[in-house]
């Protein structure tokens, strides 16, 4: 299965999915990394030996044309997979109709609860105690598409926003990693994702 990875951060998550690939076992391989902006994340590119491109979103007039070149970047590596990862801007319409189903995303939160970009903030705000990962098929929405996987993981006392998102992005690397095992497996089938 060969994926395309698309990064606003320091990838972390995108980290874990080159170190699973890294075993000839794992059926999939990320096959071009991507950046909306002059993301840290892209030095994983150099590190894994893997192509990166940039598409920043400030050199466009406006997002539809922001995506319509990101989508021919991504397109160019005619990838079975996008997966979304820190990618923190919504795809135009557009490039998620141009890719959909195979096109996946995962949030910091335990959907549908907290969705949209500070998830993570917003469940530490609203004094919960527990809150999770979810992986998601994206379409059109913020964070409300069809559930791949999700858990849930704590809040401690004591968490910060950071301390949190670390404990988040551990779960979210492993839900991540076994979701493109089982989309690559067939076990998953991004049409009609059974809701774990
Ligand atoms: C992840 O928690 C992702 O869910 C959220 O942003 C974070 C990206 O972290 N959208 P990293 O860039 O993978 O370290």
């Amino acid at each position: 299965l060969s994926l395309v990875v698309l990064i606003s951060g320091g990838g972390s998550n995108l980290r874990a999915l080159l170190e699973a690939s890294e075993d000839a076992e794992f059926p999939a391989r990320v096959v071009a990394i991507g950046a909306d902006r002059d993301a840290d994340g892209l030095a994983l590119g150099e590190e894994f030996n893997v192509p990166t491109f940039t598409v920043p979103y400030s050199s466009h007039a406006d997002r539809e044309s922001w995506g319509d070149e990101l989508l021919a970047q991504i397109q160019q590596w005619q990838p079975d997979l996008v997966v979304l990862s820190g990618l923190m801007r919504l795809l135009p319409p557009r490039v998620v109709a141009a890719l959909s189903p195979n096109l996946i995303n995962t949030h910091p939160a335990y959907l549908p609860e907290f969705p949209g970009a500070h998830g993570v903030r917003d469940a530490l705000a609203a004094g919960v105690s527990q809150t999770g990962a979810s992986l998601i098929v994206v379409d059109n929405g913020v964070d409300d598409g069809p559930i791949i996987a999700q858990e849930r993981v704590p809040v401690l006392p004591g968490d910060t926003e950071s301390t949190l998102h670390e404990r988040i992005k551990t779960l979210e690397r492993r839900l991540l990693v076994q979701a493109v095992l089982d989309i690559a497996n067939g076990h998953v089938n991004l049409k009609e994702p059974s809701h774990t």
